[in-house]
């Protein structure tokens, strides 16, 4: 008997292919990087690093990962790169413990204000083992250089990140770059959400400003779940040992076998990245982004639109979040700068142009999606999250009770689907 999970895998399938995905940090692989995926390559151990190996018979291995390494260092014009990191999070847990002794003060973007908890949340291990200092933006959403360079100068960070997971807007890695110099921190850049921004060149490259870039592989780079870390020139000259620092905070520090059949699909998703088609997409999904912020009345100059609801009423993001999936369409709820209500009932959404661009989405769609948008958001209207912590959880039942009823959301659903049905999904017939 076939297993379970293909059935499930099934109605997993009929969401992907009827809906429309727009988490800004999801996309769609293509049918390579799938067959990468699923391959024979699961099946092998390889503690170590090409040539220098824990286990016998890594052979083929050794030129995956050694192949790997060098579409990573081309790509994005770096000397050295790694590509074992299970995923974004172990990565910069990796880079950390790099450059850092426990202990040490780390600065990163508040999450709040769209920064990573990889960069110095509350109960992550960036802020349990270092000691955290948050920047964060001003009222124009933008960061607040002058904050920066003061917290720099009194906290004397080891390590300041520069990398957004709910930023609308460019990075200017000169600007990181001054401050890190004025107390000599290591820079490093996350470029997990605009890696595939940075390849199309319609984002500056942080290469010859920071001293290392980690990434992961699965949101605009459009490769499997993975990440990479990168060291640059100005890095190298930085910490000559950098290189060993990092193999040893991968292996032993934090991981043992590195997943094979991983490092083969983000070798085939650098492949498909070097290609003209691959530049013409990213800069698809920027163009894209730009029209439907316009159209739900906000900017994005990326790949994502951070969208305040306060006009909707208060603490509205999880009601849009739920309303929105009534009517097929997948974003996430998000607090917005300076949050009035709280990280689990925040004030916003946030969504994006990755996955629906890979399935051939252009402008024009853009303007009817914001439009299905902006009539699910009209159903949430009255439907304020209480004051009143306790009264919360009954509300949360009713209202979804209401909303899975509302007949509005399931005409838009219909609609919906129609539409996104014509779009092609890689790997999904
Ligand atoms: C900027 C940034 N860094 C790191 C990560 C962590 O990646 P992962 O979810 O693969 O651990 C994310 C994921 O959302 C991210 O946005």
């Amino acid at each position: 008997m076939a297993s379970k999970v293909f059935k499930l895998i099934a109605k997993e399938i009929y969401r992907q292919k009827y809906g429309l995905e727009m988490i800004p940090s999801e996309n769609y692989v293509s049918s390579d990087v799938l067959k990468a995926l699923g391959s024979i390559l699961t099946n092998k151990y390889s503690e170590g690093f090409p040539g220098r190996r824990y286990y016998g018979g890594n052979e083929v291995i050794d030129e995956i990962e050694s192949y790997a390494v060098d579409l990573a260092k081309k790509l994005f014009g770096v000397p050295a790169a790694f590509v074992q990191p299970y995923s974004g999070s172990p990565a910069n847990f990796v880079t950390t413990m790099a450059v850092c002794d426990p202990g040490d003060v780390v600065m990163g973007l508040s999450l709040s204000s769209g920064g990573h908890l990889t960069h110095g949340a509350r109960l992550n291990f960036s802020s349990i083992f270092y000691k955290a200092v948050n920047y964060s933006v001003g009222e124009d959403w933008k960061i607040d250089f002058v904050e920066l360079e003061a917290l720099a100068k009194k906290h004397k960070p080891k390590l300041i990140w520069v990398g957004t997971t709910a930023y609308p807007f460019k990075l200017v890695y000169k600007k990181f770059r001054k401050i890190a110099d004025m107390v000599n921190a290591t820079l490093v850049a996350d470029i997990a959400h605009i890696a595939g921004l940075i390849i199309a060149g319609v984002h500056e490259s942080p290469a010859p400003y920071v001293d290392i870039i980690t990434t992961t592989t699965h949101k605009t780079l459009r490769g499997p779940r993975g990440a990479m870390i990168m060291v640059t020139k100005r890095g190298l000259k930085k910490d000559p040992e950098i290189i060993s620092k990092i193999e040893r905070a991968i292996i032993p520090g934090t991981q043992g076998g590195p997943h094979n059949h991983q490092t083969a699909a983000i070798a085939v998703s650098l492949e498909e990245a070097f290609k003209p088609s691959f530049k013409k997409y990213a800069t698809q999904v920027v163009k894209n982004a730009k029209v439907l912020a316009e159209e739900l009345g906000t900017v994005s100059e990326v790949h994502l639109i951070l969208l305040s609801l306060v006009d909707y009423g208060y603490g509205m993001g999880y009601q849009a979040q739920y309303a929105l999936e009534e009517a097929g369409i997948t974003v996430n709820k998000n607090t917005i700068p300076g949050e009035p209500v709280s990280p689990f009932y925040p004030s916003g959404i946030r969504l994006g142009t990755p996955a629906l661009t890979t399935r051939g989405m252009k402008a024009s769609d853009m303007v009817k999606i914001a439009g299905w948008i902006k009539r699910a958001l009209e159903e949430i209207r009255g439907h304020d999250l209480p004051k009143e912590q306790k009264k919360r959880k009954d509300f949360l039942k009713d209202f979804k009770k209401k909303i899975h009823k509302n007949k509005n959301l399931k005409v838009i659903k219909k609609e919906v689907e129609k539409f996104a049905g014509k779009f092609p999904v890689p790997g999904i017939k």
